[in-house]
């Protein structure tokens, strides 16, 4: 989903300060068991997305505000942490509305002229704001940068434009008098992935399609899980020889979860499902309940409140934008349907698009900047560092648990507190001798909470009403990074 070209307009937008917490807790500790010998899926981290000129956004703002938000959205004590920068692969020839220029503004007659080294790139050190977005964030030390196309370049396709669907050419049930671009379409890939490389950054995963089950006026492109496993056929060998073994192919950002798991289902039939890194879906059309079958890792790469406006709440009665909410799909998402990653959709966008709503975590407009607690959801997850594993978590009555062993030996307990009043939490986690917790809530972000270490090993700290907290578990020269 896309929203439309917007104009900005100023309004004042003072950070909400907070106070230093003083949490009272009093009431009888909730038990909360974890064990680090039962695992699960292996994360690879949360994220968002700058495209469709979003990004620009904060290429634009000035000191000291576009370090503040840079901050808010990788600083790993500051900020949300994140850890994965979803970016747009252009297609169109312009930069028009809010359109993503492509690297290939001008096909040659054939396909076969479009090697990943074709001297008819266009590569203009931008990419629509989300190459400069790309560095910084890896300044803050994220390593997972998903490119994904949302079509190729209208001249590879049956309808001869990158917007209003159509398809691949050269992929079962097409017949394209100008060939079959399956090849081009890869080495373009390549070349693209390679320019970012010269710019100093790696593409880890790419996806060439965004949501194939809808056509619209924007950059579409149409493709079935066996038709995208035509392609997939034809991209990974083309990224092998290319001595790009290690990027891992993404697909297919399904609008839905029932779609993204047909796409599964046909790309396993075809008999690609282990040239895929991860199954890729949005939750528009179907929400994700229930686990994928698939060998493959699964990712939500794309989601957010298309509905409601502005809102910077953390609770408002279950609203569609309520950081509460977020933090409980983001939650439901990892536990219970085994995704590996979850990337919300704009991390900023202004105020005049699709008339201020929700689809964005930062509001930025000019030289100002507002921020939603959805970022703050998030943020109660940058405990969790790609790589993690999950683990078991349970127990507490009105309390969701997840835990993760982070690669450095730290262990990350997640929990959100679904009672109407505050909650003391105990965690009992032998061998691990330093615990700090933070939380947020409607007037706390990721607040740092007092915790009390028993002498029988228990780490408690309190959880206001419809709150949520995450601990940190750690020895003594680990887990020292977060
Ligand atoms: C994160 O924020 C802290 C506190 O302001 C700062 O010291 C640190 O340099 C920031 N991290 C990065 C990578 O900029
Ligand atoms: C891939 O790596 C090999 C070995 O380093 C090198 O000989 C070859 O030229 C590389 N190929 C490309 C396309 O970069
Ligand atoms: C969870 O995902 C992993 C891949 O990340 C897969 O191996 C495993 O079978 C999945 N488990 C379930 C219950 O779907
Ligand atoms: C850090 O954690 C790892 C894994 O649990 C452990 O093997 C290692 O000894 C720890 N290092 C220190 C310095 O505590």
């Amino acid at each position: 989903m896309r929203a439309t070209l917007s104009h900005l307009a100023v309004f004042a937008a003072p950070l909400a300060a907070y106070a230093a917490p003083s949490l009272e807790v009093r009431q009888a500790s909730q038990k909360v068991t974890i064990d680090l010998t039962k695992k699960y899926q292996t994360m690879d981290g949360f994220g968002f997305s700058g495209a469709f000129q979003r990004a620009n956004l904060i290429v634009n703002l000035q000191a000291p505000k576009q370090r503040e938000v840079l901050d808010l959205l990788f600083n790993t004590t500051t900020g949300a942490g994140f850890s994965i920068v979803r970016n747009g692969i252009g297609s169109t020839p312009n930069s028009n509305s809010d359109f993503m220029n492509t690297i290939l503004p001008k096909c040659p007659s054939t396909p076969a002229e479009v090697t990943p080294t074709y001297s008819g790139y266009a590569w203009d050190g931008k990419d629509s704001g989300q190459l400069f977005l790309s560095q910084r964030a890896q300044e803050y030390g994220v390593k997972t940068f998903y490119a994904d196309a949302w079509s190729a370049p209208g001249c590879m396709k049956t309808n001869n434009q990158d917007t209003n669907g159509g398809q691949l050419c050269g992929v079962s049930g097409t017949n394209c008098k100008s060939g079959d671009w399956k090849q081009a379409y890869a080495n373009y890939l390549v070349a693209y992935v390679n320019f970012y490389a010269a710019a100093g950054i790696k593409v880890t995963h790419l996806g060439f399609l965004n949501e194939p089950d809808f056509s619209t006026s924007y950059a579409s492109m149409q493709s079935s899980g066996t038709q995208a496993a035509d392609f997939i056929k034809v991209l990974r060998p083309t990224l092998d020889r290319a001595n790009l073994t290690s990027v891992g192919i993404n697909c297919c950002d399904a609008t839905g979860w029932s779609v993204a798991g047909q796409h599964a289902q046909q790309i396993a039939s075809a008999g690609a499902e282990s040239m895929v890194y991860a199954i890729t879906s949005h939750e528009y059309t179907s929400r994700i309940s229930g686990t994928i079958r698939t060998n493959a890792r699964v990712w939500q790469t794309e989601y957010s409140d298309l509905n409601g406006g502005w809102s910077t709440a953390w609770y408002s009665n279950g609203g569609t934008g309520d950081g509460f909410t977020w933090a409980n799909t983001v939650f439901n998402g990892v536990v219970n349907s085994n995704l590996s990653a979850y990337i919300f959709w704009e991390g900023v966008q202004d105020r005049k698009t699709n008339n201020n709503n929700n689809e964005k975590l930062i509001l930025v407009d000019g030289q100002t900047y507002q921020v939603s607690k959805r970022l703050w959801a998030f943020a109660q997850f940058r405990v969790v560092r790609p790589g993690a594993v999950r683990v078991a978590a349970s127990g507490g009555s009105n309390l969701k648990s997840a835990a993760f062993r982070n690669t450095d030996g730290s262990v990350a307990v997640v929990i959100i507190n679904s009672a109407t009043s505050a909650q003391t939490i105990g965690i009992a986690l032998p061998g691990y001798p330093i615990a700090s917790a933070w939380y947020t809530d409607n007037t706390h972000d990721m607040a740092v909470a007092a915790v009390t270490l028993a002498t029988d090993g228990t780490a408690s700290a309190g959880v206001p009403a419809r709150g949520m907290i995450s601990f940190l578990f750690t020895t003594p020269g680990n887990g020292t990074t977060v």
